[in-house]
């Protein structure tokens, strides 16, 4: 049995040597070089072409080398009876709080606004802390974590997502009460899965909602944000500013509107990106599952697609 790494748009090598490090005699065979696909029994996928898989006769179980799957999910050659399995990592939720902590850090103490002041020369003691309360949506392994480290901070939070959670540790809003849940808070972080329900929610019709001058801090997936509305937005003043980290197209074109927009801050989808040595034991262990036939860690429920 064999296991294919396809990452075409990452570099394996770091992913070759935490596997091995962890388990040397498994049968890796790497995209493009990949010889016996019969031998193939799982995949572990990073932005494969879609139809790919087909090459896989024996393929039974499919494992992003991320936390999203929707990379996945978006090919409809992945026949509904594959499970899939994605990464779930205190290293990268670590990486993930961390980077909007600093966002919403940055926004309360303004060191944007302290940057261009010392560009300037000012000295403007003038209202030094923005009130802040975080409204997270998705409120998942990472959304969960940046809501409790949010909280140990002693911000105010809430919790907003589509699926139904009873008990949550903080308040928490569906999606009937979009409304309510954005009226109650100035910055807003998405950490939502992309889903077929989730495209494109970050649009006018919620900018409009927002309470005025909300700063948005976009973690998840370019696809969540219309980009043209967010510039009405920002230009409207239903929002104050963005941190924004995925777009619709990566890399983000030159020709992009986002790179000269002063009241964006962007980078490079690297909020959190996977670290195969951290990463590495859970792939083994579910190598090892289904070797064992037993259930998997991490499994994608295909209903709700995260
Ligand atoms: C990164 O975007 C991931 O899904 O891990």
């Amino acid at each position: 049995m064999s296991i294919a790494i396809i990452s075409p748009g990452r570099d394996p090598k770091a992913w070759i040597a935490a596997l091995q490090h962890h388990h040397p005699t498994l049968d890796l065979q790497i995209f493009p070089h990949i010889d016996r696909p019969e031998d193939v029994e799982m995949a572990l996928l990073w932005q494969h072409t879609p139809g790919y898989l087909k090459n896989f006769p024996n393929l039974k179980l499919i494992s992003s080398l991320g936390a999203g799957v929707d990379h996945i999910l978006s090919d409809p050659a992945v026949g509904d009876e594959l499970p899939i399995v994605r990464i779930v990592d205190q290293k990268l939720t670590w990486s993930m709080t961390n980077y909007v902590i600093m966002g919403v850090l940055n926004y309360h103490r303004q060191f944007l606004r302290y940057y261009h002041d010392q560009q300037a020369k000012v000295w403007d003691m003038t209202n030094p802390e923005l009130p802040v309360k975080v409204g997270v949506m998705g409120v998942g392994a990472l959304g969960g974590d940046v809501l409790d480290k949010l909280a140990g901070l002693g911000f105010d939070v809430i919790g907003f997502g589509f699926s139904e959670k009873k008990d949550f540790r903080y308040p928490y809003f569906q999606k009937d009460q979009l409304e309510e849940f954005l009226s109650q808070v100035n910055v807003l972080v998405c950490l939502l899965p992309l889903t077929p329900e989730t495209v494109g929610v970050l649009n006018l019709s919620l900018f409009k909602k927002c309470t005025k001058g909300t700063y948005l801090i976009n973690v998840a997936r370019g696809k969540h944000l219309n980009e043209t509305d967010l510039l009405i937005a920002l230009n409207e003043g239903m929002l104050s500013g963005a941190l924004l980290d995925v777009y619709q197209v990566e890399p983000l074109p030159l020709t992009h509107p986002f790179w000269e927009e002063t009241r964006i801050q962007l980078t490079p989808h690297i909020a959190s990106v996977t670290n195969p040595l951290a990463a590495a034991p859970q792939i083994i262990e579910n190598y090892k599952r289904l070797k064992a036939d037993l259930p998997f860690l991490n499994l994608v429920n295909r209903t709700v697609g995260y």
